[in-house]
């Protein structure tokens, strides 16, 4: 039999664009759990579809940087820059992910927010149907189209529309809030419909399946079952596929020569200090300034510990043309700024934090090198760098603290310190116990994460959403 088709389709393509010349592009891959995970799904024929991150406005653009996504197996998407404002950083980003984050719309323009809300929501659909009209170009009969995320809600509605019989299924990345925080957003209804023309929806987690199950009842007051959603007779089928990484692609990369150089280099740098590590997107969901209150806290009380604990935050910039993207990059330098100039000596600073990305070989040394990593979400849909410091650490089998927020709480919770990042006396007690945790302690807790890690991969979250897919599909034509 022919193998089946995957046509992937996300906002964000794997590979960003960088323009060289009128019609030299360069790729780069891009950051984010999303890209992270996909990329770590093999030997399916799969195509993305997808935007490339930059604004293309002229043909000759357009027509050489289709050919160089061609051989990366990517097809673009141009979205022109007043799409990208209204679309991507307004309803998606200011409006769509602090929501479901349950941080609220942003405190300072909040009636700005909902007058223009209207007026991005129409722009949210009319990208979405931009993506739906690429996807048709490419489909061909039997293809499976995964929808990913948040920025395309609206398409499974949109691709039905085109053709009925088209294998659609939708995964959402971040949290499904609960029913009372998605009541309050004004397009509620029809987005909850859009998505439900799919034939699967996927969440990571089953309390966020749970509470798509309830907003689809409460709002929409439709019929939630087991299998999940049913309107007129027509299920739409809800359920819980926690995601994972490639742990074998990190265990891999820690016995390359070079990534081992890098190993003794940092080893060497700090060389008497316990390493503390945090990498995130430059995201208020990732609870950066809690993390960093907390690292204070815990060197204020424990005045042994000053000149042999380092803080290392990679933050990645990200989304920077958003007002309150902007906010927090200050409010982080600002933190930063005064506790260093407390705590620093003239050789030495407490916090080391970078504002950039790292390639894979750098970031798999830093975590190999970590006794403790700090992920301090205030919600996180998963969160992948909890997963991907675990299987890194093989032979170090340091401490992970953990917040409860995060979707990796769900599977790492037995081997992790958990804790509330709001709490930051709790996370300063909890940088003390894991600094001083004894190794066997260390060793049991690594075990039970490790574990998780290495059978938890990402290639079998992609293989059981499409297979569970292609199942409902044939379910729903007995049913008929
Ligand atoms: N990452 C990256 N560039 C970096 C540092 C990290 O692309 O400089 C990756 C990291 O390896 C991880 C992803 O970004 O796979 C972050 O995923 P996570 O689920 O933790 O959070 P998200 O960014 O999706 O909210
Ligand atoms: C999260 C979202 C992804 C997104 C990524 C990076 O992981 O779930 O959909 O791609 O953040 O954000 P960006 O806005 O740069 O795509």
């Amino acid at each position: 039999a022919m193998k089946q088709r995957l046509l992937v389709v996300a906002n964000r393509l794997p590979v960003s664009a960088v323009r060289r010349g009128e019609d030299s592009w360069s790729l780069e891959i891009s950051a984010g759990g999303l890209v992270s995970a996909l990329l770590g799904v093999k030997d399916v024929d799969a195509k993305w579809i997808g935007w490339a991150g930059v604004n293309v406005p002229d043909e000759v653009g357009q027509r050489a940087l289709t050919k160089a996504l061609d051989e990366k197996r990517c097809i673009p998407v141009f979205l022109d820059e007043e799409i990208v404002h209204q679309y991507y950083n307004g309803y998606c980003n200011n409006i769509l992910w602090p929501l479901f984050h349950y941080l609220g719309l942003p405190q300072e323009d909040r009636l700005a927010t909902t007058r223009s809300f209207q007026s991005q929501f129409d722009a949210y659909k009319r990208a979405n149907q931009m993506f739906a009209d690429v996807v048709n170009q490419h489909y061909q009969e039997g293809d499976v189209v995964w929808c990913h995320d948040y920025h395309l809600m609206f398409l499974p509605k949109c691709l039905k529309e085109y053709n009925s019989r088209m294998k659609v299924g939708w995964f959402l990345h971040t949290p499904f809030p609960s029913s009372e925080i998605h009541r309050t957003l004004p397009s509620r209804s029809e987005l909850l419909r859009s998505v439900l023309a799919a034939d699967l929806v996927g969440f990571h987690t089953y309390d966020y399946a749970r509470h798509f199950v309830s907003a689809c009842t409460r709002i929409l007051g439709l019929e939630g079952t087991p299998e999940g959603v049913e309107d007129q007779g027509r299920l739409t089928r809800v359920a819980a596929f926690p995601i994972g990484i490639d742990s074998d692609r990190f265990k891999r990369a820690l016995d390359l020569p070079a990534v081992k150089e890098h190993i003794n280099e940092l080893t060497q740098r700090f060389a008497g200090r316990k390493v503390m590590l945090g990498v995130d997107r430059l995201d208020m969901i990732k609870g950066i300034p809690q993390k960093i209150l907390a690292f204070e806290k815990f060197l204020e009380e424990n005045p042994t510990w000053r000149d042999k604990v380092v803080l290392l935050q990679i933050a990645v910039p990200t989304r920077t043309d958003v007002p309150e993207y902007q906010k927090l990059t200050s409010q982080v330098h600002e933190i930063v700024g005064r506790i260093n100039g407390r705590f620093g000596t003239l050789t030495a600073v407490p916090i080391h934090h970078l504002d950039r990305s790292l390639d894979f070989h750098a970031l798999c040394a830093l975590y190999a090198v970590t006794d403790v990593a700090l992920v301090t979400s205030l919600r996180d849909g998963m969160n992948l760098v909890s997963y991907e410091f675990v299987a890194c650490q093989g032979d170090k089998k340091g401490v992970l603290i953990l917040s409860e927020f995060a979707g990796a709480a769900q599977s790492l919770g037995a081997g992790a310190l958990l804790v509330n990042p709001w709490n930051i006396t709790e996370v300063a007690a909890s940088i003390g116990q894991a600094l001083n945790m004894p190794a066997d302690e260390r060793e049991k807790r690594h075990r039970h994460n490790y574990a998780h890690v290495t059978t938890h991969t990402a290639q079998d979250w992609a293989e059981t959403f499409v297979s569970e897919l292609n199942d409902t599909v044939v379910e729903a034509q007995l049913r008929t």
